[in-house]
């Protein structure tokens, strides 16, 4: 049999094949993305001591401290850097932000505002 374009009956199934597996590829690709940008908000989140006060999806641990676990992210973000910057004096929260680069704040922030409880 000649090969060509219109007797190669597999084509459509190769083109097919070809897309899904596409597919497949991009949609694990984000899958394992998203994993590991939970892992390392979890871990910044215990090298930070987060939780220990705010709990580990952000509810707290005791009625002194507030629940941050699915928080807005801008809210997040802007409230650690005011603590941060010594621009909103918090009782305990000025201590624990000073440590914090910009970028470890935008990754904790993201973390806990995805968290529900
Ligand atoms: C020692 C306990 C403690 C630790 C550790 C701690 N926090 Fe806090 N956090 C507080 C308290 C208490 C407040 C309330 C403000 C204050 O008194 O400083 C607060 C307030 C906040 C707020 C503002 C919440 C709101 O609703 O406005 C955010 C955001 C926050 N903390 C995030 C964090 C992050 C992120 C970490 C880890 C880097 C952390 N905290 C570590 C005790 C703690």
């Amino acid at each position: 049999m000649i090969h060509n374009k219109y007797n190669d009956w597999f084509a459509p199934i190769r083109s097919f094949l070809m897309a899904s597996s596409a597919a497949i590829l991009f949609l694990s690709s984000g899958l394992v993305q998203a994993d590991l940008e939970e892992e390392e908000g979890a871990e910044l989140a215990w090298k930070y001591h987060c939780i220990t006060c705010h709990g580990e999806d952000g509810l707290a641990d005791s009625t002194r401290y507030p629940n941050i676990g699915g928080q807005n992210q801008m809210y997040l973000v802007s409230r650690l850097k005011y603590f941060r910057d010594g621009k909103e004096a918090g009782n305990q929260m000025n201590a624990q932000a000073v440590l914090l680069s910009d970028e470890v704040i935008e990754k904790l922030a993201t973390h806990f505002s995805k968290k529900s409880y």
